[in-house]
């Protein structure tokens, strides 16, 4: 167990990113401080507690660069300066610190597959003579049809991956929007201009760094150009720097690629540290969909083993649309027809929503996201705002429609800035159902049960065991599809996470021989379950919930648990007349003789019928005693249905205790309580 949001600094683990919670935000998105309607260093800096509080460990920014802001920031001008509007290298120096202070890393971006075409090295390079090292820089042709067998990314923007330029009088090359051209990692001068770069955020604190849109750094003739062995060549020169100058910080690589793929990303542990899990990401949407586990077990199962060093990263959203390009056409189609009905909610081949959306608002299953996010294989990513469920607005272009302002308060902007709202980099979400009226953090902080609460307990209760972020992950095999089973164990950590992705009640018989004699512990509210016996271990869930239970050897059973079903009521009320009590006539003779004396009298010892079944006791007689402090009544009481010696009629004392006395007294001979205050 560890406690890695004190203020005593980040973790010194080296394999620290197994175990991190990150957070991901735009700096832009996040909080103004000085009132010009964009969030800068000096207001995320002030926000760090919500991060913390969240239970967060590592904040991802996304590109705070100098830039034309064409692709939102990934049209990098200057890699090693700040956006003036996000605020200066002191700014964000301080801004690291501050993190750091309080357990939390800072992972940044380096974007080298392409720059703007602002940058000076486009700009030298168009210029330069061709053949140059200078206009080598980046990938040139004088005609539009080499690497013909390469896909296009952005196909709502882009119909060539070539583009003309007419100072060069070449092509040059780009995967992504034509003003982004890609850099030449055959120039060595290059890989040297970027391994700077590198050092130069490493040497300012970062602790790590995403490896933007890394599948596509090198080209060749006749191949996709994708995940080619030159990109890998590439990538261990970079790890080899990192491995060489600095300890413990991590390289996460985006590849949108499918899993065999992806590993390669890994190297044998010699490239990046993480990459995220670009295909289980939909099928986890899907799998809700479709109310089956089939589309995340076939993923998992695709998935490789990865060096023992490495880590996947798996996300519910982030900036971008949610990517559909890693699943068939037939579940692209799907995927569609139930989250974006609305063709605007549709760019490129995918969907540009929030999760709450996505989820259309039902607390349920975005609680059954996040427990799933936490709990696969894994480090988890949230998206800022998705721990309020804030909303989206697909009518703003591109994919700003996921990246609008923080809701932060009621207060103008949502809180995220106190300028002229004409003036906000994007218009906040104002809408009845998600607007900052309705989501904003300091509501949903004073709200005890609020999704925000929700979330930092269920963060805080993952980040209790290592099985989370390092155990195995063994999936069951329950008949009824709908439920989704699995164990992640480590060390001695066994970890039982059981899911409804349908959102009627199910019940599910599991096979969980191997934890004979554990006891399952629900883990959000600590609460024992029956005993693994030898049969099939049933479970019955509420539509979408979910359940995640340490399979302990050394809790303690439930106080219920193998208590005989027919025994005594712990308490019932009995009423009697203070000045007259009797025990005839009435609600409580029915009781006495149909409830309290049938489940009492065959548990003593001195009861002569154990084994009859008793049709019936009756209260024959019944005499008062009151001495000083005692008082109740002798009743003799006779049985019907018993043998006839068992027959015999029973002499019993029975104590009257008034008020809390009586739960006390009870177990003893105490059967009747009164009300304080009861009827005269
Ligand atoms: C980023 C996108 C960006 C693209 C091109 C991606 O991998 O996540 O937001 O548009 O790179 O720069």
């Amino acid at each position: 167990m560890r406690a890695r949001n004190g203020r005593s600094g980040p973790s010194q683990d080296p394999l620290w990113y197994k175990d991190a919670i990150i957070y991901q935000l735009h700096v832009k998105a996040y909080f103004d401080a000085n009132d010009d309607g964009i969030g800068d260093f000096v207001g995320l800096t002030q926000k760090l507690d919500h991060i913390a509080e969240l239970g967060a460990t590592v904040v991802w920014l996304l590109p705070f660069y100098p830039s034309p802001l064409r692709d939102d920031g990934y049209d990098i001008a200057d890699y090693k300066s700040i956006n003036p509007t996000y605020g200066t290298m002191h700014d964000f120096r301080t801004f690291v610190r501050a993190a750091h202070e309080r357990g939390l890393r800072v992972i940044t971006e380096l974007v080298i597959n392409h720059t703007s075409d602002q940058h000076p090295w486009f700009q030298r390079a168009r210029r330069a003579k061709r053949g140059s090292a200078y206009r080598d820089f980046y990938v040139w042709s004088d005609v539009d049809t080499k690497y013909a067998g390469t896909r296009i990314i952005f196909t709502d923007t882009e119909t060539s991956n070539w583009s003309w330029d007419p100072l060069a009088g070449q092509y040059y090359w780009h995967r992504f929007f034509s003003h982004q051209p890609d850099l030449n990692f055959e120039s060595p001068r290059v890989v040297r201009a970027v391994i700077d770069v590198m050092r130069f955020w490493l040497d300012a604190g970062v602790d790590g760094m995403r490896l933007d849109a890394v599948p596509y750094l090198c080209e060749r003739e006749g191949t996709s150009n994708e995940n080619l062995p030159e990109t890998h060549g590439v990538l261990r020169v970079l790890r080899a720097v990192l491995e060489n100058e600095y300890e413990g910080k991590i390289f996460l690589a985006e590849a949108n690629q499918w899993p065999e793929d992806v590993r390669a990303y890994f190297g044998d542990g010699d490239e990046c540290h993480m990459a995220f899990h670009f295909p289980l990401m939909p099928r986890m949407f899907m799998a809700i969909a479709e109310e089956d586990r089939y589309p995340i077990v076939d993923i998992m199962r695709q998935t490789p083993e990865i060096p023992e060093n490495c880590q996947w990263a798996i996300f519910l959203r982030n900036h971008d649309e949610m990517t559909l390009e890693m699943v068939t056409n037939r579940e692209r189609d799907y995927m569609y027809k139930v989250y974006a009905t609305d063709p605007r909610a549709r760019i490129n081949i995918g969907i540009r929503r929030r999760l709450a959306p996505l989820m259309e608002n039902d607390r349920r299953r975005m609680e059954l996201m996040a427990g799933l996010l936490m709990s696969m294989p894994g480090t988890p990513i949230v998206y800022y705002g998705d721990e309020i469920g804030m909303g989206d607005n697909i009518y703003l272009r591109d994919r700003d429609g996921v990246r609008t302002p923080m809701q932060w308060s009621i207060d103008r902007n949502g809180g995220f800035s106190r300028s002229d709202p004409a003036r906000l980099y994007l218009p906040p979400v104002m809408d009845a159902v998600y607007g900052y009226q309705t989501v904003n953090v300091e509501a949903q902080t004073r709200s005890p049960s609020s999704l925000v609460n929700w979330w930092r307990k269920l963060i805080a209760v993952r980040q209790g065991y290592r099985a989370f972020g390092r155990g195995t992950i063994s999936f069951l095999t329950p008949a009824n599809r709908k439920v989704i089973a699995y164990v992640r164990e480590h060390g001695n950590e066994t970890i039982l996470c059981v899911a409804n992705l349908a959102r009627s009640p199910q019940a599910v018989a599991l096979d969980l021989a191997r934890w004979r004699g554990r006891i399952p512990v629900e883990m959000l509210g600590w609460s024992p379950f029956p005993t693994v016996g030898a049969d099939r271990y049933v479970l019955t869930l509420p539509g979408h919930a979910f359940y995640w239970f340490l399979l302990s050897e050394a809790a303690v059973a439930a106080s219920w648990e193998g208590e005989p079903r027919e025994r005594l009521p712990e308490l019932l009320t009995l009423v009697f007349a203070r000045d007259n009590p009797t025990l005839f006539g009435g609600r409580t003779q029915l009781l006495l003789e149909y409830e309290i004396l049938p489940a009492y009298l065959p548990k003593q010892r001195w009861f002569g019928a154990k084994d009859a079944k008793l049709p019936g006791v009756s209260i024959a007689d019944a005499f008062r005693f009151d001495w000083s402090d005692a008082h109740g009544f002798f009743a003799i009481v006779t049985l019907s249905g018993a043998t006839e010696d068992a027959r015999l009629p029973y002499l019993l004392p029975l104590a009257l205790v008034e008020g809390d006395d009586a739960e006390s007294a009870l177990g003893s001979a105490a059967l009747a309580r009164t009300r304080t205050g009861a009827r005269e």
